[in-house]
């Protein structure tokens, strides 16, 4: 192919609307022409989570004009792009068919192949975007606000669940902590920039499964671990009836509430570090890739930098723009899987979209 492959992205299948434009030339990894991205946190937060149909009826309204963003920056037309690839799950369902419904609309109009791509595929391959790409075989830690998974990666398409969360998953701990300490949604970053005042050991928090011999992992119980905590700080400082008041944590000692939020982030890094490592010496495997939201701490960074260095480990992470959700990762998943040839993009446009779909095949 004299051009490559000009495959566009789109990802919506929460609150992140995302573009991009990737060229995949033979079989070299393929590269970032240009992305775009509208993030609806904003419009969320008053409600303290993710509105479902506030978010289908954004994406609608940015999915184009994003569209035009990222063909003007890679100086492309619509008509060179040669397949548009579309999140096709897991996420939620009304966000995904904007998503879906746009790519085989323009698929159909100017009679273009559409591939659906897996949202959890995008995010463990986007290290392969960075400067310092990783290559197969590696463990990938899936941390984002829905999932917490260790997969065994053996090549594009060929993907081994080692363990995942029994309940919630880390960015839900991250989140849910934070809500609790009035820091809005989502809370990570929030909480994480509150913690780096505070003392880790502060509070003994658990650290749920830890040994529990497997690589799953829990972190509903830490949740309310830390709302006990919170309750019994927020009773001491400013007597019982501010035990229900949502505003009161925010009111104790600055330094109080850094403890606690250092101490909360503590015990979740630690149980990823951990069960991290566990992977990697079960699978005898020496190479690490950290993809998803919650990739974006500074403290599990640190932490599984500090970890590999003794062990003579590599950690691989995606740019730092693209930890959170983007349309970068679909595009780049879409062209690897078409590389790899382990899937076709399709012309009869009769998309579907699946809420819920696991990423366990090989
Ligand atoms: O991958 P992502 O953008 O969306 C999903 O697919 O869920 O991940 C979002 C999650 C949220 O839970 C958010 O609080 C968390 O990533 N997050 C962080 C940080 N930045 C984002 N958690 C901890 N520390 C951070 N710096
Ligand atoms: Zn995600």
């Amino acid at each position: 192919m004299e051009n490559g492959l000009l495959v566009l992205g789109i990802e919506s299948s929460c609150d992140e609307t995302g573009l991009a434009l990737v060229r995949a030339d033979g079989q070299a990894v393929p590269r970032l022409l240009a992305h775009a991205l509208h993030s609806q946190v904003e419009m969320h937060q008053a409600f303290g989570g993710v509105v479902p149909e506030l978010a289908s009826r954004d994406h609608i309204r940015r999915v184009l004009p994003l569209t035009e963003q990222v063909l003007r920056a890679a100086q492309c037309e619509l008509a060179m792009v040669d397949v548009i690839a579309y999140t096709r799950g897991p996420g939620l369902a009304g966000a995904l068919l904007v998503g879906a419904g746009v790519a085989c609309a323009i698929g159909a109009a100017m009679a273009k192949p559409v591939l659906g791509v897996h949202h959890l595929e995008g995010h463990l391959l986007s290290p392969f975007l960075s400067q310092d790409p990783p290559s197969f075989p590696f463990v990938a830690l899936l941390v984002s606000g829905g999932h917490t998974q260790l997969m065994r990666v053996d090549g594009v398409g060929i993907y081994q669940l080692l363990g995942e969360t029994i309940d919630d998953a880390a960015g839900e701990a991250f989140d849910k902590s934070a809500k609790l300490m009035g820091l809005g949604y989502p809370g990570g970053a929030a909480l994480s920039r509150l913690a780096q005042t505070g003392d880790p050991t502060a509070f003994k928090l658990p650290r749920p499964l830890l040994h529990s011999g497997n690589l799953d992992f829990s972190f509903a119980g830490l949740k309310t671990a830390v709302m006990v905590q919170a309750r019994r700080m927020v009773v001491s400082h400013a007597g019982a009836g501010a035990r229900d008041d949502p505003a009161a944590f925010g009111r104790l000692p600055t330094s109080q509430q850094a403890d606690l939020a250092a101490s909360t982030e503590a015990a979740i890094v630690d149980v990823l570090v951990r069960k991290s490592l566990s992977a990697l010496q079960q699978s005898g495997l020496q190479r690490l890739v950290v993809a998803g939201g919650v990739g974006a701490n500074r403290v599990l960074r640190r932490q599984l930098g500090e970890a590999s260095r003794q062990r003579g480990l590599r950690v691989y992470y995606p740019e730092f723009e693209l930890c959170t959700d983007n349309g970068a990762m679909i595009a780049l998943a879409g062209a690897m899987r078409l590389q790899a040839g382990c899937a076709a993009a399709n012309t009869d446009y009769a998309f579907d979209v699946l809420p819920r779909w696991p990423l366990g095949f090989s």
